[in-house]
């Protein structure tokens, strides 16, 4: 069975009470609980990763030996070159996620470093923008 990591950058282990307009109402546990069932339909095993902490996400990059990977590197999409280089030295598929559509966003949010070493980026649709990431990355993996 395929393993893929989910990993889940700062500020994400608030979500049910942080800014819900924006994030929506689901905690983080809820999405990983929604990913883990839709995992099965798709015959993947999932690990999960949650830190505020730049280096501790870079270290887990670095550390995986999964085959794929599902990021939202949250606020660190916008400023980390460490955790783009450590995905361009890793010779895996990642996904790149938002919940929010950061292009309808403050400008700050419209670059991100990750994408181009992302096969692709799923923004906009909540908590559903994780399933689709899951369903993208299991067609890949099959293709
Ligand atoms: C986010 C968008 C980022 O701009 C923001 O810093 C986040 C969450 C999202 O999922 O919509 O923390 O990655």
């Amino acid at each position: 069975m395929k393993q893929i990591l989910i990993i889940h950058g700062p500020n994400l282990n608030q979500l049910g009470t942080r800014e819900p307009d924006i994030y929506g109402a689901k905690t983080l546990t809820e999405i990983n609980e929604d990913l883990s069932n839709h995992a099965k339909s798709l015959n993947l095993q999932l690990t999960f990763f949650q830190s505020n902490i730049e280096g501790e996400l870079v270290d887990c990059i670095q550390g995986t030996n999964c085959d794929g990977i599902i990021i939202n590197p949250a606020a660190y999409t916008h400023t980390s070159i460490a955790i783009r280089d450590a995905i361009a030295g890793k010779q895996l598929p990642v996904i790149e996620v938002h919940l929010s559509n950061v292009y309808q966003r403050e400008s700050f949010r419209h670059h991100s470093h990750v994408a181009p070493v992302c096969i692709g980026q799923i923004t906009g649709f909540g908590a559903t923008s994780y399933l689709l990431a899951l369903s993208g990355m299991a067609d890949h993996l099959n293709r």
